[in-house]
């Protein structure tokens, strides 16, 4: 394996006048030692030590739950976890990846479950072999409450357990340090499902919207003229578009309306 230390660059390479000291830093990958930048994330870390990812990352903005990592720090007998695209290196850090931990997960068709509890209790029966020590909770890198969800499931409380995992990325890492061996990610995740296909209340706009594309054809018109531009028109149109700026609040409408469906709550 190679590394790419000699081709660095980091934000004082952009401006000359510029000149930031870096600090660096030893962390070990897989047992051996590698000399980083202080200010990089381990992800960073072990692209700068020259380590290629082909799997274990996606979206690098915390959102996908690929890049699993676990780790020790020197003197400290706890087993620390995160995601490597969010988390910065520390010195001495001993770390590995788990972008992939095997958790069985149940084959079902989906339009032939009902929101009875039961189906899950089916499909999942090890949920019962949950001693609620928390482990899973524990080693959460998004703080979801992983064992309250595991319980709000046992009481038959899809909607609860829909909730309370709305934040889960599937990394799979409360599936590594289940005792009852139990698939939380994907008990989770069927509980999602089954709240959002079978049991929330429909979305009255969706709908409307919905006719309205399919039936009433009020978007032809422009979808032809979009699908009629070239490549270049079409970027000019992306890059120039009205963007909704980050902290707009609720009543925050673009300019051309000419495309906007407004709804009466
Ligand atoms: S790469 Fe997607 S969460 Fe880190």
């Amino acid at each position: 394996m190679s590394t790419n230390k000699g081709n660095h660059r980091d934000a004082s390479d952009e401006d000359s006048s510029v000149h930031i000291e870096t600090r660096m830093i030893p962390i070990f990958v897989m047992g051996k030692r590698y000399e980083v930048p202080e200010t990089l994330t381990v992800m960073k870390a072990l692209e700068y030590a020259g380590y290629k990812f082909l799997r274990g990352c996606g979206c690098r903005d915390g959102k996908c739950g690929a890049c699993a990592t676990v780790f020790r720090k020197p003197g400290d007998y706890h087993i620390y976890n995160a995601l490597a695209c969010q988390t910065q290196v520390e010195p001495n850090m001993y770390l590995t990846q788990i972008p992939f931990y095997p958790a069985n997960r149940a084959q079902y068709r989906f339009e032939e479950l009902s929101s009875d509890p039961e189906e899950v209790f089916k499909l999942y029966p090890e949920l019962f072999r949950c001693v609620a020590c928390n482990a899973c909770t524990k080693i959460c890198p998004m703080d979801v409450q992983v064992m309250d969800v595991i319980a709000s499931v046992k009481q038959g409380n899809i909607a609860k357990a829909a909730e309370l995992s709305f934040d889960c990325i599937q990394c799979g890492l409360c599936v590594s340090r289940c005792m009852g061996e139990l698939p939380q990610y994907h008990i989770a995740q069927l509980c999602r499902r089954i709240y959002g296909a079978k049991i929330a209340p429909r979305a009255e706009h969706l709908a409307t919207t919905a006719r309205v594309v399919k039936r009433e054809g009020q978007y032809e018109a422009i979808l032809q003229k979009l699908m009629n531009m070239d490549e270049q028109e079409l970027r000019r149109l992306y890059v120039e578009r009205e963007i909704e700026p980050e902290l707009a609040g609720e009543e925050w409408r673009p300019e051309n309306r000419d495309y906007l469906m407004e709804f009466n709550d």
